[in-house]
């Protein structure tokens, strides 16, 4: 186990460095709290070897396509077949994996025919192993933090990433440590890190107070963190655009839209949209598009009311727990990626958001609160004509339908927007709830008949 001390390096694999997004300084080691030495921004992770040799779009394609026929793990992770893209891992049995990636995309007829946008599909995230989108970069940066030799990880989380890390830190052997709000996290995501093992502490404080009180830890303790600071986390996720991409047969989308919490996700598709177009994969960018809940919009709020200059913070209130974030520490990222990429921030009611949430499950698809702001805010984008009728755009759907069952119980008993102003017919007529009857066939036939005529 490293000693307790802020100096010491983690890991660097051979093919890339890390690099300060404010400065521009280039290490090939990085602290525990994962900032800048000289100027205490995030780092990224940076490929140097592709200034003079770049890889072949159509060699990765082609390799990328026989890994989908082999039965190894490092190929059966739909993650790490794309390892060209990746940092190095010097063997492939050091992965720490359980096959993550390689996520349904789903078309959409109902909510097309609803938001009028025919072309629309849903890259189905909640379909990972521990079900959602962390997955995909756990793998990574749990195997780095097993090679660097780390005992214990730990995270701050809104749930997610506690069950993610938690699966992860099992499976690596490694001990975890885990920090969540009291009484702001769901109790499917709770007892996911209960189950993997992970040590659970309920902080009274929200999530960015656990995040801040993490980055101290980090300094004291010799604890990896797994938060999605860690750029390693970011490289992981960025596979999510590339599958996406080859599941599209390399046909750009002309819209990739994504919900924003500490917006390492937005974040960490942009650098794999830059990234796919740098090699060539991709001729140009879709535009890629954040979504917040009104209560927690710091992103919105950072770029009307400060350009994106400086972080405006938010105090988070939201349903969507996933997102009840208030102080996003990646908001720099994205906000650049928004730019390179053209687009745009939108916010969404929580009246919307369950409406979505509803109309996504009455697919037989089903996502969790966080994830339907996406469709929430195609709708509002339509309305804006930032996305055109004829457009193809792909809802990044983060987490399962079964992370929040009690989000989906209220809405369904009417019990979420109980005395609440506004709750419209819309959302009236996509309420199921359940029917409690005598157990005899009448009651049965009756019950039918209605629903029938309804
Ligand atoms: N959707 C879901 C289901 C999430 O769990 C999260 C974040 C997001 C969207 C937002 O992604 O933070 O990269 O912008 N959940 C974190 C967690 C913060 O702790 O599980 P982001």
């Amino acid at each position: 186990m490293p000693p307790s001390s802020s100096s010491v390096p983690v890991v660097q694999p051979a093919n890339s460095r890390f690099r300060c997004i404010a400065c521009g300084d280039l290490s090939d080691h990085a602290t525990q709290n994962f900032r800048c030495a000289r100027c205490g921004d995030l780092l990224e992770i940076t490929y140097p070897h592709w200034q003079e040799a770049k890889p072949d779009a159509s060699d990765l394609k082609s390799v990328w396509r026989k890994r989908r026929l082999s039965l190894s793990a490092v190929d059966l992770s739909g993650v790490w077949r794309f390892r060209e893209l990746l940092p190095a891992i010097e063997n492939d049995p050091e992965v720490v994996t359980l096959h993550e990636g390689n996520t349904p995309l789903y078309e959409l007829p109902q909510c097309a025919h609803i938001t009028g946008v025919p072309r629309l599909f849903a890259k189905h995230q909640g379909m990972n192993p521990t079900g959602s989108f962390k997955d995909t970069g756990m793998t990574v940066a749990a195997t780095f933090a097993r090679r660097a030799g780390f005992r214990w990880v730990a995270c701050a989380s809104t749930g997610n990433t506690s069950a993610s890390m938690a699966a992860y830190a099992a499976r690596g052997g490694m001990r975890s440590l885990v920090l969540v709000p009291d009484g702001k996290i769901s109790w499917s995501k709770l007892s996911q890190a209960l189950d993997y093992g992970a040590v659970t502490c309920q902080l009274r404080t929200d999530f960015d107070g656990c995040l801040r009180l993490l980055q101290e830890l980090v300094l004291r303790a010799p604890v990896y963190q797994l938060n999605s600071i860690n750029p390693f986390r970011l490289e992981g996720q960025k596979t999510i655009a590339l599958e996406l991409l080859e599941q599209l047969d390399w046909q750009v989308p002309d819209h990739i839209i994504v919900p924003g919490g500490n917006l390492g996700n937005s974040s960490a598709l942009g650098k794999a949209l830059l990234e796919m177009r740098e090699v060539g994969l991709i001729s140009h960018l879709p535009k890629l598009s954040v979504i917040q809940a009104e209560g927690a919009n710091a992103l919105v709020r950072t770029l009307r009311e400060a350009k994106g200059e400086r972080l405006v913070s938010v105090q988070a209130e939201t349903r969507a727990t996933a997102i009840r974030i208030g102080n996003p520490a990646s908001w720099k990222k994205a906000a650049r990626v928004l730019e390179a990429t053209g687009g745009a921030c939108e916010q969404v009611s929580e009246i919307e958001i369950a409406q979505a949430k509803a109309e996504i499950g009455a697919e037989g698809i089903g996502c969790e609160p966080a994830s339907a702001v996406t469709l929430a805010g195609l709708k509002t984008l339509v309305q804006r004509r930032f996305v055109k009728p004829d457009e193809t755009v792909v809802l990044v759907l983060t987490g399962n339908l079964l992370k929040d069952p009690d989000f989906t119980i209220d809405f369904h008993r009417g019990e979420l927007f109980k005395g609440a102003e506004g709750a419209s017919r819309a959302v009236e007529r996509l309420r199921r709830p359940p029917i409690v009857l005598d157990a005899t066939l009448d009651a049965v036939i009756q019950i039918l008949e209605q629903a029938e005529k309804s």
